[in-house]
This record gives structure tokens, sequence and C-alpha cells, in this order.
């Protein structure tokens, strides 16, 4: 099973920062042959970005997709659109999606199977809200929304699951190696072929990466904060 990282630029990088990015960061990547190293722009930056990143190592994500082809949406974009962006990984309910657009397991479900028939690998975001978690609810709220987020899916191997302890944001609490493995375990015993890779995403920092790959059946991470600039995200996916 090879690793998975996702730099996911949410909302920041105009075209012109997001071009002296992808230069740094294509220059001085090692190219791990282990490692599917991903970066997610902002739409306005996935033409640019496509271009740049065509004949390298790094692959293109997009942060969001339509389930349906064409028609009356306005803002959004079709799989196909980002077949021929070479986007070929699209992330699925990341919890902001979730807390500020709204979007409902049964929804999610649909993109995940649309991203599927077009050969985009979703890669799809499970997590508990605070409350959540101290009601004790975590496993079984990840539970529920595996089994919507997949249902119908005929070939889970198909899918990445990306693991946010949200309730962590805003509070002076942090989940420990403990905790995560105990969730991940948790998730691969859901998720239980050796494709899916089950990737951690909170707070990795170039100085706390290593431990966190140490942890069993973290296939490693999503980044936010630590991977807007290039140098920093070069030592979280040059970690080991
Ligand atoms: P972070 O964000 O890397 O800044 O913790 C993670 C996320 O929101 O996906």
């Amino acid at each position: 099973m090879k690793y998975l990282i996702w730099a996911n630029f949410k909302m920041n990088k105009s075209t012109k920062e997001l071009k002296e990015y992808l230069e740094v960061f294509k220059s001085k990547y090692a190219c791990f042959l282990h490692i599917d190293l991903m970066i997610a722009p902002v739409t306005s930056g996935l033409w640019i970005a496509s271009e740049l990143l065509e004949w390298s190592c790094i692959n293109l994500w997009s942060q969001n997709m339509y389930f349906e082809e064409s028609w009356a949406y306005t803002w959004e974009i079709s799989p196909s659109m980002l077949n021929e962006l070479n986007c070929t990984y699209v992330i699925i309910w990341h919890s902001e999606r979730r807390q500020y657009f709204n979007e409902t397991n049964e929804f999610i479900n649909k993109k995940v199977k649309a991203a599927i028939s077009h050969r985009i690998r979703p890669i799809l975001c499970i997590w508990e809200s605070l409350e959540q978690k101290n009601k004790w609810l975590t496993k079984e709220v990840l539970k529920i929304q595996l089994i919507e987020g997949l249902w119908w899916v005929e070939d889970v191997s198909k899918v990445d699951i990306a693991y946010e302890p949200v309730w962590a944001i805003g509070t002076w609490e942090t989940a420990t190696p403990e905790y995560i493995e105990e969730i991940h375990d948790y998730i691969r015993e859901l998720v239980w072929n050796d494709e899916s890779r089950i990737i951690y995403g909170w707070s990795v920092k170039p100085d706390n990466s290593k431990q966190l790959i140490s942890i069993k059946n973290v296939n490693w991470f999503l980044v936010w904060s630590a991977s807007l600039d290039p140098e920093s995200f070069l030592k979280i996916a040059e970690v080991e």
C-alpha cells in the first residue's frame, strides 16, 4: 500500500502564489515511489496547477465536485470537467463542507459514486463533534458516516478515508497517539481491504509527523496550515 499525503490549500493562494509554490515544491520534492502526494488548490487554480504538474510525480486533487454532468448548478464543477484537468482525486465531505455548507450523508454518497464512475479517487472525510465525543458516540457516528457515505459503493477499495478529530479545533484538547490508534484501528476493521488508505488530518506539522506515522493504521496525512509553505510541507512529506 502506498502512503497518501494531501495538501489541501482550502480558500488560500492567488494564482500567482500558487504558481510560485508549485515551482519551488516541484524543484525540491524527491518523488518518493512509496508515496502518493496530492495538492488540492482552490478551484480557480486548477487549470494552472494542471499545466504545471503535468509530467510530474505530484497529483492534482480537487477540493470538491458535484455529482451531475451539467445543468443549472451555479458555481459547481462536474466529474468530467475534473477529468479534463487531469484531476485524479477529489476530497469529499471535508468537515467544513458539512459544517458550513450543510452537505448530508446522502448527498456525499452521490458524489463518491460519481467520482468512482469517472475514475477519480474519492477521499471521504469522517469525523465526530466534541459533543458526540463527550457522549462516547465517536465510533457509532463514524460507522454511520461510513455506511451512508459508502452506500451501494460496489468496490470500497477505490475510496480512501480521512479521519479528522474536529473537536480539537479551538479547544485545549488534542488527540493522543493512543486515541488516534484506537480510532484508526476501528476504521480499518470497518474498511478492511488492503487498498483504502486511512489518513489522519489534524494539526499535522513537521515536528509531530514522525510520531504520527509510527501509529499503526495511520497511512499518512491530510494537511492544511502546514502545507501552505512549501518547505514545511516538504519536511512532512520527507519525514521518514
Ligand atoms: P490543519 O487542518 O492541518 O491546519 O490542522 C486540517 C484540516 O482542516 O483538514
